[in-house]
């Protein structure tokens, strides 16, 4: 089965609940391309007037993280029954800033994933290494140990529902990428590893590039037959930018 490629916009912490409305408008104005998937993944307080405003468009809704617990004694989170409430399909976890700046930890993000399978919110999964970590020539064995403490646990059709996001750290809001042949690379790495641990599955599991995705190099990614879509930081805060990456997209 073709993958269906994934543009996913991360806005990271920005834009007033005005503001985001104000970005999806212009967005719903462009029809999402056809066998391409767009979603934006707003700030907590946004999701739900965007929720509404996205409705009758197909560009899907995602939140930037979420807690494991459906409910409980957690100040400050946000569960995943709170987020079907509002109609998202799709949640990050891992991002390399919660992990940095956060102590979120391998095994912590393993419970989002399973939680999220849990409540029919497909996980998007981020995994990547630091810059010292690349220099010591350990990139692979970081995304490897990321990746399986990830998915351990998981059914197979699980893991072809998981959409991974390999977003190298020191590429994140540096204006400085990996290269389109570097991504492939490191995305293949990560496919061959589920492949061995869940068999056919591995073909379906759409694997993202993140990591100042832009305009200007945004198609070379998506001409790299591991390159699944990107997920978008920076560039997705601004409509022309982010749809010119859309439209760089190829089912
Ligand atoms: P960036 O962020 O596109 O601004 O580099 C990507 C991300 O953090 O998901």
């Amino acid at each position: 089965m073709a993958r269906i490629p994934l543009i996913a916009g991360n806005w990271k912490m920005h834009k007033t609940v005005g503001d985001a409305i104000a970005l999806v408008q212009a967005l719903k104005r462009e029809p999402v391309p056809d066998g391409v998937e767009v979603a934006v993944c707003p700030p907590f307080t946004a999701l739900s007037d965007v929720s509404r405003a996205l409705e009758g468009s197909a560009i899907r809704l995602g939140a930037q993280d979420m807690h494991w617990e459906s409910q409980g004694a957690f100040t400050g989170e946000i569960s995943p029954i709170m987020l079907r409430d509002v109609r998202c399909r799709y949640v990050i976890v891992g991002h390399s800033e919660r992990r940095q700046h956060f102590a979120e930890t391998d095994e912590a993000v393993s419970r989002k994933v399973r939680a999220a399978f849990a409540h029919e919110l497909l996980p998007i999964m981020c995994v990547g290494e630091r810059l010292d970590e690349r220099d010591a020539g350990r990139a692979e064995a970081v995304v490897t140990r990321q990746t399986e403490a990830a998915t351990a646990g998981l059914e197979p059709q699980q893991v072809g529902r998981l959409v991974i996001a390999y977003e190298p750290v020191w590429a994140i809001g540096t204006g400085r990428s990996a290269s389109a042949e570097e991504a492939n690379r490191v995305i293949g790495v990560i496919r061959g590893l589920l492949s061995e641990r869940f068999g056919g599955a591995a073909a379906e599991t759409r694997i993202l590039y993140g990591g100042s995705v832009t305009p200007d190099n945004a198609a070379e990614f998506f001409w790299q037959p591991e390159v699944d879509g990107a997920l978008v930081g920076g560039a997705s805060l601004d409509t022309t930018k982010f749809l010119t990456i859309v439209r760089a997209a190829r089912p």
